[in-house]
């Protein structure tokens, strides 16, 4: 097993779980207290958990894996996902395998803004308060900015104000025209909920006497469509061909962009094709301790943006090389949140290697495209169950309490009888105890 390149691993896989801890810690630097969580699974303590929310009993553990070989913006990266889906791991580590021959993933990343929304009613002047709200726009962010001081020091703060109206929709629309305040907040490294929710507030007396209206929500959008990420990517056609039945490189191509085209034009399609996107996504923003929903509603609004809902990516096959692009929003954050208090969340950091929320979002979204990648291939090639079934073979053997020296027995004795239930998992197992299948 070679060090070099960092996130290329061959065999990583077939190793046990201490032995790839080992390898990782030998390799990645890590030590300290994010080595001693992953090795005596020291997790989240009870006392922390319990500050954490209300009427906490406990805490709930999920698998945590390590997705290889991704390279995004030109380095190798090992990327922690917790996930309870099988497959997602292992076709994200060789789609990623694809996407490094081609030069791997590079990102884009806008400026962190987020945006605060305030909800104005029975404004007796729109207009005019149109005209008051941006004549006091300075002013107005100066306010809000006056909260966040830190915020201001790091060259983050409220940056700017739109006014948006509101009209009722048809005429049993019980509320009237609405004037809405979005307030511009660029977050640096934080989710930014907090800093955009009191600013929000803070500002609502002031916008009520401005539009002489009444306010009544004060809350970030999860639309961050001012936070974007875009992931692009480049494969030579050649490295898709499938050992199955499927065809020839160019011929997967042509199957992954078809299979991107139905997703783009149905959205039947496109909130399947935005799942397996989500699959890797949602796997890293949950190991590394994001607010993944708010990732899942602002992708998922994002996607919706034209009228109609969209697949979040697209594959073209030109020549001899396949290209891949994600745009979506991504609301993450490497200070605040729970980052500081859960083990599991800094021995993230530190296995990615990254500090800021830019580097997490460009690494969320490079994992988004390459898990689409492995999707897409697989349906357009042997369709997802048969790897989907080894797995699942495995852990019915597992559960029908097969040791780890019985399984491939086990494995090769259902796979012949193309059975996958838990009672013929034990009845054969119980048959080869006995020395026959
Ligand atoms: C399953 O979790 C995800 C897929 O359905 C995604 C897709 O259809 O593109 C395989």
């Amino acid at each position: 097993m070679t060090k070099e390149p960092k996130s290329r691993w061959p065999g990583f896989f077939k190793l046990s779980v201490e032995e790839r801890i080992g390898l990782l810690a030998r390799h990645s630097g890590l030590g300290g207290a994010e080595l001693t969580f992953l090795k005596d699974q020291e997790h989240l303590s009870r006392r922390t958990a319990n500050h954490m929310i209300e009427n906490c009993i406990g805490t709930f553990e999920l698998p945590l894996g390590l997705a290889m070989n991704l390279r995004v913006d030109g380095v190798d990266r090992l990327v922690p996902l917790a996930t309870e889906e099988p497959s997602v791991l292992a076709g994200l580590s060789k789609a990623a395998r694809f996407l490094r021959r081609g030069a791997g993933i590079t990102t884009t990343v806008t400026s962190p803004l987020m945006i605060g929304q305030v909800q104005i009613l029975d404004v007796p002047d729109l207009g005019a308060a149109r005209t008051r709200v941006l004549e006091a726009r300075r002013a107005l962010l100066e306010e809000a900015n006056a909260l966040d001081p830190r915020l201001v020091e790091v060259g983050g703060g409220a940056q700017d104000l739109e006014v948006r109206i509101l009209p009722p929709e048809g005429d049993d629309d019980p509320v009237g025209t609405m004037f809405v305040v979005h307030l511009l907040v660029d977050v640096r490294d934080a989710m930014g909920a907090n800093a955009v929710n009191t600013m929000a507030e803070q500002l609502a007396p002031r916008l009520e006497e401005l539009t002489g209206g009444r306010v009544r929500l004060r809350i970030l959008s999860n639309l961050a469509d001012r936070r974007l990420v875009t992931a692009r990517a480049r494969v030579p056609v050649d490295l898709l061909a499938s050992n199955g039945a499927s065809g020839t490189g160019p011929d997967v191509a042509l199957g992954i962009q078809e299979a991107s085209v139905f997703a783009e034009r149905d959205p039947y399609r496109a909130a399947t094709h935005n799942k397996g996107i989500m699959n890797g996504i949602d796997g890293v923003l949950i190991a590394l301790g994001q607010d993944w929903r708010a990732v899942e509603s602002g992708a998922h609004a994002y996607a919706a943006r034209s009228g109609r809902y969209r697949a979040l990516s697209s594959w073209r096959a030109r020549g001899d090389v396949l290209h891949g692009e994600l745009e979506l929003p991504l609301a993450v954050g490497t200070v605040g949140g729970i980052v500081d208090s859960h083990p599991a969340v800094r021995a993230g950091l530190a296995i990615l290697g990254i500090k800021t929320a830019a580097e997490l979002a460009s690494i969320a979204a490079a994992v988004g495209l390459a898990q689409n990648l492995a999707a897409l291939r697989a349906l357009a090639t042997e369709g997802i169950q048969r790897g989907h079934m080894r797995l699942h073979v495995r852990k019915v053997g597992l559960s029908a309490g097969a040791t780890e020296e019985e399984l491939p027995a086990l494995i090769e004795e259902l796979q012949r009888l193309g059975r996958a239930d838990l009672d013929t998992a034990r009845s054969v197992l119980a048959s080869l105890r006995q020395g026959g299948a």
